[in-house]
């Protein structure tokens, strides 16, 4: 067995799995190339919380990324929907390095410019009227879930509930992952919280007849396109029903935007595509374009809910970033980025369909879906194997939902580079159906 020579590791003797590097490319930093001639394949140091393909990344350019044995990969995955701007943007890196010159974090005890010039676009951009900044996809809906508690309690109501959805994700705090609708994700750590009820996707007969007569209902919380369930989009006509919905029970629209937002889907936002604007939408992911960062934007109803006091973040809305959110939206229109995705995307979904043609019709492959650059392609199998072997292949994707394959590459993703996904993609995805056959 190799082992670690690293002096920062030590030396240890409980038996992790190497892997040498065995190619040195030049493209490689000098970092990576010094750090180290070996690195963990298993880090027994590290909880044991994901199941990793066996590929540490050293660096990328665009839409590419290289392995730090210089392998080179085309990214779909986007590191799960976050480099809005793929990697090493030209003007993305000076702006950041620029802000960290200047001043990484302060604190919320005093003011942050920059969160009033984001918070002022994500204003235009979404229609609404005031935002809270956090850190991650969990802490924005775990403040919308607060907000939806506190509109019921400045109501009278003593113990709010919010509809929540078969298939959701919206984090794994102890409340998000309540409102998740995953069995997988919340076993093992009950007692779950209460005050959520649960229905199905797109059916707003099921939503009235599960709230029917209820007064403690204070919100509906919804993904506009469920991304780790399965990339399933909620349909524009529901969504137009739920707004309405809302209207008349005074209930919040609560959208989780933190995947499908951010110009994904060729609009700002995905429910926007139903010509309809929620009182509450939280985001994160693409929003920084790799840096941490979340958001809650709220409309008239929800805006000021929140007094001094309620809620709040050491993180959130640091001048980092801030400058990562400012510069992502300012290169995204630039750049014309949402034209970029809905055409793009268009074009990758054709590809798809036309290469898979036999296997649609056969129903091995149950579905393409999607909207944009966030695509699903649902076998009727389990197929998580094939984010391993399109890694050997050079293409980074993942696998949700045990039988979706997941696409929410970079928005910068050129035409060319998605049909590169769909020549190594679609014969992996043959040959994993022809060995189940
Ligand atoms: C729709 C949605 N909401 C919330 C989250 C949680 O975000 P985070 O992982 O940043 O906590 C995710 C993450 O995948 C998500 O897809």
């Amino acid at each position: 067995m190799l082992r670690l020579k690293s002096s920062i590791n030590g030396p240890t003797d409980v038996g992790p799995i190497y892997f040498k590097l065995t190619t040195m490319n030049n493209a490689l930093p000098e970092t990576a190339q010094t750090a180290s001639n070996f690195i963990e394949a298993a880090s027994p140091h590290v909880m044991n919380t994901y199941g990793r393909v066996p590929i540490a990344l050293s660096h990328g350019q665009g839409c590419r990324v290289w392995d730090i044995n210089g392998k080179s990969y085309l990214d779909a995955l986007g590191g799960i929907a976050v480099n809005t701007l793929g990697h090493n943007h030209p003007k993305l890196v000076p702006a950041l390095q620029d802000q960290i010159a200047k001043i990484i974090h302060s604190c919320n005890y005093y003011h942050v410019p920059n969160q009033e010039v984001l918070a002022k676009k994500l204003v235009e951009l979404s229609g609404m009227t005031n935002v809270f900044f956090c850190s991650t996809g969990l802490e924005a809906n775990e403040a919308a879930l607060k907000l939806a508690r506190k509109f019921g309690h400045d109501k009278g109501i003593e113990k709010p509930e919010i509809v929540v959805y078969d298939k959701a994700f919206h984090g794994r705090s102890i409340a998000t992952l309540s409102a998740t609708g995953n069995p997988k994700i919340q076993a093992g750590f009950g007692p779950l919280v209460e005050g959520f009820i649960r229905v199905p996707l797109n059916n707003i007969e099921k939503l009235k007849a599960a709230t029917e007569g209820n007064p403690n209902v204070v919100a509906v919380f919804v993904e506009a396109i469920q991304g780790e369930g399965g990339v399933n989009p909620v349909h524009m006509d529901y969504l137009k029903e739920l707004r309405q919905l809302c209207d008349e029970r005074d209930w919040l629209l609560m959208i989780d935007e933190v995947q499908c937002g951010m110009g994904r889907t060729g609009k700002w936002f995905a429910h926007q595509w139903a010509d309809i604007v929620p009182d509450v939408m939280p985001l994160a992911k693409g929003l920084g374009s790799g840096v941490p960062i979340g958001a809650v934007v709220a409309g008239p109803k929800a805006a000021h809910i929140f007094q001094p006091g309620n809620h709040g973040t050491t993180f959130g809305g640091n001048p980092l970033a801030m400058r990562a959110g400012v510069e992502t939206i300012r290169i995204m229109e630039e750049d014309g980025l949402l034209e970029n995705a809905a055409t793009v995307g268009k074009h990758l979904a054709a590809g798809l369909n036309a290469a898979l043609a036999n296997e649609l019709a056969s129903g091995q492959v149950k579905e393409i879906r999607g909207m944009g650059l966030m695509v699903g392609i649902e076998l009727a199998q389990p197929c998580s194997a094939l984010t391993g072997q399109c890694a050997e292949n050079g293409l980074l994707i993942s696998v949700t939902a045990d039988t979706v394959i997941r696409l929410v590459p970079s928005l910068i993703m050129t035409a060319t580079e998605a049909d590169e996904v769909v020549s190594i993609l679609c014969p992996l995805i043959k040959k994993l159906l022809l060995a189940a056959a």
